[in-house]
């Protein structure tokens, strides 16, 4: 399964979700999973050296890629059971081409307008990779939540708004909080930090709920 973490809005939270998920995959779910870092950026390459350095964390493999990778992605798609793609936050190359192999393409957005506004470049975008990609599903994924009681109509707006594009919106999300920070800067995902925290269950909700699409899709059309 190739899964992309995308969308063009900066510090929306890709390269944490795809790490997390990462981890979460290949710790529990006893996956396969390669990273292709595609974020000149190197956020994620970053992360893995950092990780390299502590023995305790089970080794994530990553390879960095860009521009016309679509047939890079389809092979490495033979020997991983998770190819997890983190697009940085152009719209690139890297990122078309992910999109058009793409099984799953999971769009982070934190509920603030400036990051909804780009939801509409996002679904054009999407619309015309389906046209040679018709399986892929994309979700967006509500980040960074506000925890505040009185804030949580902003969270159902945001929801609300995504979905008025036409494209699933997931019902887990991610609420602000500093162990994501914390955990990336020791190349740990939140699970190995703090197992039965609420970030970690956060994590194993959003990549459970986008499996179960899949699932469900795959049960509708054989
Ligand atoms: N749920 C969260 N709560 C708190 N901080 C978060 C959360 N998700 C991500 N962050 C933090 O926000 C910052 C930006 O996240 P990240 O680097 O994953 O964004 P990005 O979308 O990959 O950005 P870019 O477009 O630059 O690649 C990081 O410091 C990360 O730790
Ligand atoms: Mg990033």
């Amino acid at each position: 399964m190739i899964l992309l973490v995308g969308g063009e809005k900066g510090g929306s939270g890709k390269s944490c979700l795809a790490q997390n998920i990462a981890v979460y995959f290949a710790n529990e779910k006893h996956a396969t999973v390669l990273i292709a870092d595609c974020d000149p950026q190197r956020t994620t390459s970053d992360w893995i050296q950092a990780r390299n350095n502590d023995p305790k964390l089970v080794t994530i493999n990553c390879i960095q890629l860009y521009g016309k990778i679509r047939n890079d992605l389809l092979s490495l798609n033979e020997h991983y059971d998770y190819v997890i793609v983190d697009c940085g936050g152009q719209d690139n190359l890297a990122l078309r081409a992910s999109m058009s192999v793409a099984d799953h393409v999971l769009i982070p957005m934190r509920p603030k307008r400036r990051d909804i506004k780009t939801a509409p470049h996002m679904e054009d975008m999407l619309s015309t990779c389906k046209m040679v990609n018709p399986k892929m599903i994309a979700s967006f994924v509500i980040t960074q939540c506000p925890s505040l009681p009185n804030q949580a109509g902003r969270i159902i707006e945001a929801k609300e708004v995504c979905a008025s594009f036409g494209i699933n919106v997931l019902d887990s999300i991610t609420y602000a909080r500093n162990i994501y920070d914390d955990s990336e800067e020791k190349g740990a995902s939140v699970m190995e930090t703090e197992p039965d925290g609420k970030a970690a269950n956060e994590i194993r909700a959003i990549a459970d709920e986008m499996l179960a699409i899949k699932q469900e899709l795959s049960y509708e059309f054989g």
